[in-house]
C-alpha cells in the first residue's frame, strides 16, 4: 500500500447527501455534508420520496464541493481534474430511491474519467468510519455499530471480515431515540433532543427496563420505547413540565446506555480484545461517550468523531479504499453496480 490512494467516497442511502475525499483510508481531505433534517422534521421522520427527490437536487454541488476541497474547517484549493483515483459510493442497506442517485452519480463519474468504481456497504463504511483520526488502530477490534437503522456488535476480525456478533431483534437505538423524542413532543431527530434534555433531568427519576441486559449479545429495544409510552400515559402531567420531560429523558438515556456499554464491553471480554471501536449516529451522545469512558482503564476506547458518526461520505471512501485494496484491480466497474436496501455486513468481503 505504498502508492498514494485517492478516494471519493459518495453517501446519498437515507437522508444525508454527502461526498468527501480521503487519501489512504486515514487522511481527511475533503467532508461535504447537505443534511435533510430541515426537510422531514415536520414528518417526525424520513419520508423516502422526499429524500430521493432531494438528494438528486443536492448531490452535484455536494460532489463538487467535495472534490474542490471543502471542510468544515474551510476550502482548500485543488486541481481541476477529478482529483481522485477511486470513485466509492454506497449500494446498501438504505432507501432504494435515494441509494440509486448516488449510484448513478458514481457510475456517471467512473465512466468518464475512467476511474474503479468500487461499491460499499453503508453499515462496513460505519464500522471503518473510526479509522481516521485514530492511526494506530488497525482490525482486530470490537465495533459497536448504533445509528438509527442499525444496533450490532460486531467483531472486525480483518478488513472485510466481519464477524456479527449480535444485533437488534426490533427497534435499532437511534430509533427509539426517535421515537421517544416523538411522544415527548421534542422533534425529529430524537437522540440529539433527548440527549440535549436530558443534561437537566435526573436519570435515576423513572427505572425503566434494561432489555436482555444479561442475555447474549442481542440488543431489544422496542419494550423500552413502549415503557416510556405507558409511562406517560399513566402520567399525562409530564408533558406539562420541562423538568420532568428532562427526567423522562435522562432515565430512558440511562437504559439504553447501560445496555449498550455493558454489551459491548462484555463481549470484547469473551473474545480479548482491546480495543472498542463505537460508530453511528448514536454514539453521539454524550452519555453513552462517558459511559464507555469508564471502562478505559482496561480498554482501548475508539470513539467516532462526532463529525463521522452521522451519515457522511469519509466513511465510504474509507471503507472503499480497504475493498479496493482487497478486491480484483479493474480499470473501471464493467457491468453496472447493483443496490441492496437490506445488504447484510456478514456477506460483504
Ligand atoms: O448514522 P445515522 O446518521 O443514520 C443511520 O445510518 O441510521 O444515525 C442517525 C441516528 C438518529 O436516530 C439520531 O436520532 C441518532 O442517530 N443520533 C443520536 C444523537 N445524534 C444522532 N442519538 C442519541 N444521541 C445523540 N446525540
Ligand atoms: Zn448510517
Amino acid at each position: 500500500m505504498s502508492k498514494t490512494i485517492r478516494v471519493l467516497g459518495i453517501e446519498t442511502s437515507c437522508d444525508e447527501t454527502a461526498a468527501a475525499v480521503v487519501e489512504n483510508g486515514r487522511h481527511i481531505l475533503s467532508n461535504v455534508v447537505s443534511s435533510q433534517v430541515p426537510l422531514h422534521q415536520p414528518y417526525g421522520g424520513v419520508v423516502p420520496e422526499l429524500a430521493s427527490r432531494a438528494h438528486v437536487e443536492n448531490v452535484q454541488a455536494v460532489v463538487e464541493a467535495a472534490l474542490k476541497g471543502q471542510t468544515p474547517r474551510g476550502v482548500v484549493p485543488f486541481p481541476r481534474t477529478l482529483p481522485v483515483d477511486v470513485v466509492a459510493v454506497t449500494v446498501g442497506p438504505g432507501l432504494i430511491g435515494s441509494l440509486l442517485v448516488g449510484k448513478v452519480v458514481a457510475e456517471m463519474l467512473a465512466w468518464v474519467y475512467k476511474k474503479p468504481i468500487i461499491g460499499v456497504n453503508h453499515l462496513e463504511g460505519h464500522l471503518l468510519s473510526i479509522l481516521p483520526g485514530h492511526p494506530d488502530l488497525e482490525p482486530p477490534y470490537l465495533a459497536l455499530v448504533v445509528s438509527g437503522g442499525h444496533t450490532e456488535l460486531i467483531h472486525v476480525q480483518d478488513y472485510g471480515k466481519y464477524h456479527v456478533l449480535g444485533r437488534t431483534r426490533d427497534d435499532a437505538a437511534g430509533e427509539a431515540f426517535d421515537k421517544v423524542s416523538r411522544v415527548l413532543g421534542l422533534g425529529y431527530p430524537g437522540g440529539p433532543a433527548i440527549d440535549r434534555a436530558a443534561h437537566r433531568g435526573n436519570r435515576k427519576a423513572v427505572a425503566f427496563p434494561r432489555p436482555l441486559l444479561s442475555e447474549g449479545f442481542d440488543f431489544s429495544f422496542s419494550g423500552l420505547k413502549t415503557s416510556v409510552v405507558y409511562y406517560l400515559r399513566d402520567h399525562p402531567e409530564i408533558l406539562a413540565s420541562k423538568k420532568k420531560i428532562a427526567d423522562v429523558c435522562a432515565s430512558f438515556q440511562a437504559a439504553v446506555v447501560e445496555v449498550l456499554v455493558k454489551k459491548a464491553v462484555a463481549a470484547a471480554e469473551k473474545l480479548g480484545l482491546r480495543h472498542i471501536a463505537v460508530c453511528g449516529g448514536v454514539a453521539a451522545n454524550s452519555a453513552l461517550r462517558a459511559g464507555f469512558a469508564d471502562h478505559q482503564k482496561k480498554y482501548k476506547l475508539h470513539m467516532a468523531s462526532p463529525l463521522l458518526c452521522t451519515d457522511n461520505g469519509v466513511m465510504i471512501a474509507v471503507a472503499g479504499y480497504y475493498k479496493y485494496h482487497r478486491g480484483p484491480k479493474h480499470q473501471f466497474q464493467p457491468e453496472p453496480l447493483s443496490v441492496d436496501s437490506t445488504l447484510a455486513v456478514e456477506s460483504w468481503g
